[in-house]
Order: C-alpha cells, then structure tokens, then sequence
C-alpha cells in the first residue's frame, strides 16, 4: 500500500534535485557538501523523470532544479521537461553561468516556470572576486535579461555575509534593475563550506543589525515593485528559524546520486541512514526511511524546547546546527537564547567578526 493510498503523513510541498555538485564558481559560502559527488555517480535522465513522477504522486508541488550549477548538466532541458511533463512547477536555481540564451529558450519551450539567478554582489568586482569567476557578474546580468525577456518570472537570490553586507540596498536596486519580481537575501548558513570559512564571512553584530532594520525599510520603499525575503543572520537571532519547515515536514534533497535527504547538509549528522531512488520509490522513502524519522515531531526533543511554547513553530531550529555547534543533533538550536550553549555562540560571532581569516575556495567535483 502506497502514502497515497493511505497517507498517514502530511506530503511534502518542494523538491530540491540537486542535479549535480559540479559547478564553475567557487563561492565560500557554498551549500554543496565539502565531499562533492562525482559525475559518473550522478542519476540519469530517466531516473530524474521517474523521481519527478512519483513526486507529483506524492503530492509534491514544485522541484527546484539546482546543484551545483545545473547548468552543468548537457541533458538538463529534458530533466526540466520531464518535471513539467509530471505536473510540477519548475523552478531553476542557476548561478547563469553555463546556461546560454539558446538553453534558457529552450527551457522556457520545455516549460520552465520560473528562474532564480544567484549573485554575489551588487558591486562587479567584488561579485567577481567572490565567485571566484572573471567576467560572471556581466554574464549572470545578461541572462536575467533574457529570462524577462522570455516572461519568465525572476528572483534574484543574494548570500549576504561581511564582505557585501553594507550593500544590502545596492543589492536590491540591481534585483529591480534586473527585472526581477522578487528578491531572496539569505544571511550566510554555517554548515559545510560556510562553516569552513565563518570567520572570514562573519559580519559584526552591529552589521547584522543594520542590514535586518534595511530590509523592513526597502520592503517599505519598495512594497508592491519586489518582494523581499529575508533569512535572518543566526548568530545574532533570539529566536532561531524554523530549518526547512521543521525534518521531514515538508520538503526533500535528492542528491547528484540519488541520496534523499530531509535537508541539504543533513549528510553532516553522523549516524543518519539516507535512502537512494535508485532502490526506493520516493514515497516509501519520505515515510519510511530512518534519516527521515529520525527528528520528525518532536518526541525527539530534549529541554529546553521539550517544553517550550515555540516548540511547534520553530521544532527546535536547525539540526545541523544543533549538531555542528554542541555536538548533540538533539539538543536546542544554539541560535536560541534559550539554549545553554546560545553564549558560547554569541562569543564566536563577536571573535570571528574580527578575524583577518581569508576564505577557501570550494572544491571542484
Ligand atoms: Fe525553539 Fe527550542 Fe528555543 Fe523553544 S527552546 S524557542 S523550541 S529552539
Ligand atoms: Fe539541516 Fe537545518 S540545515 S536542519
């Protein structure tokens, strides 16, 4: 019997398919995992197709396509029909580099719902130097003029951290610019790369301040021309945020291999058994597979957030975090101030805000 068939969970809403961890940027901030998948590894294109039917059976709404640069896929137009052709709305994450006019048309004729493009400043140079890619901001401002040219509906996402956190407003101004419809301004996330080089994107308490105050006075000036979503800067927060809707709640990563996991650094929990599609239908996987139960509701939860009024609206913050920071993927989210460890991280922001530490680059698959 199938989750359709008798659905004793809610299903999930989103799909990540990270298509591949290939990518020709070197972001320090990047999401991918430090050990990158390799090609040879990756699902083929009627695996995609497949993972993308029995997602729209299991009641999944949208995929986002992303990596990596998905860009990097030659087969990527077909994998983007395929999620179309199973019902899905289609969103590509892209850092544009490595998707031409000629692909994006092509997308768009496939069915492509929406496009965000990445950028990594409002400021060419400095945008350049971090991506670590001569020439990618002019190329990335070229394509998200061909996807308002093509009708497709834009948002502009932004990793904001020290070295261009001061141009919050800059950077909004270039989303309107650009033609977009929206804006994602995403503080940096400590986990894999991030973490490696936090003390070099660390911005100071005061910055962090200054840039939350920002974005209420931008949404203000510019209600009703862009939308702005913000994820607020952990470090600093009271409260910490509701991580990927709260584990296994209501979206899924399928890796570049077929690993499904309940978020994208969840690889960094030891101990946690990830399925693959390649050997379980997605349904079986959402509902069954142990990574998945291992923190969905909160039986799991230890003091304070066992008896915390939030513990349903945040389910205790990020697990990973939880993790990364104390040691114990149980144990509260230290971004909350109600966390015995909240201290200790407050201790290190103000350190590493001041550090004169110069980031890695990520790795290439
Ligand atoms: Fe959230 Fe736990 Fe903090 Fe309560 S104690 S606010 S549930 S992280
Ligand atoms: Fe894994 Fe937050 S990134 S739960």
């Amino acid at each position: 019997m199938t989750a359709l068939e008798a659905p004793r969970l809610p299903a999930p809403i989103g799909l990540l398919a990270e298509l591949t961890h290939r990518c020709p940027l070197g972001c320090p901030y990047c999401s991918n995992p430090l050990a990158l998948e390799q090609a040879a590894d990756e699902l083929d294109t009627a695996t995609w197709a497949r993972v993308f039917r029995e997602a729209a059976t299991l009641g999944i709404l949208q995929v986002h396509l992303s990596g990596g640069e998905p860009g990097a896929r030659r087969d990527l137009v077909e994998i983007s029909a395929a999620a179309h052709a199973a019902g899905l709305y289609t969103n590509l994450i892209t850092s544009a580099i490595g998707i031409t006019a000629q692909t994006l048309a092509a997308l768009a004729d496939a069915g492509l719902d929406h496009v965000q493009i990445s950028i990594q400043d409002s400021d060419p140079a400095s945008a350049d130097q971090i991506a670590g890619y001569r020439g990618g901001f002019d190329r990335k401002c070229a394509l998200a003029a061909e996807v308002v040219r093509l009708r497709l509906p834009l948002t502009i996402n932004v990793v904001v951290h020290r070295a261009n956190i001061e141009r919050i407003e800059d950077m909004v101004e270039l989303a309107l610019g650009l033609g977009a419809s929206r804006i994602e301004i995403a503080h940096a996330q400590y986990y894999g790369w991030a973490l490696k080089n936090r003390a070099a994107l660390m911005p100071t308490r005061d910055q962090a301040v200054a840039a939350v105050q920002q974005v209420e006075v931008l949404r203000k000036r510019y209600h009703g021309r862009i939308v702005i979503d913000a994820v607020t800067p952990d470090y600093y927060a009271r409260f910490p945020k509701a991580c990927v809707g709260g584990w296994g709640r209501r979206s899924l990563n399928v890796t570049p291999s077929g690993r499904v996991l309940p978020c994208h650094a969840a690889e960094s929990i030891p101990g946690l058994e990830f399925w693959n599609v390649r050997e379980h239908a997605l349904d079986d996987i959402w509902e069954n597979a142990p990574a998945f139960r291992a923190f969905r509701g909160n039986d799991w939860m230890q003091e304070p957030c066992r008896s915390c009024a939030r513990k349903d609206l945040d389910f205790g913050g990020c697990r990973c975090q939880a993790f990364l920071i104390t040691g114990d993927a149980r144990a509260a989210d230290p971004a909350c101030h109600l966390s015995p460890h909240h201290a200790d991280v407050e201790a290190l922001a103000a350190q590493q805000a001041n550090s004169a530490y110069e980031y890695r680059r990520v790795g290439k698959g």
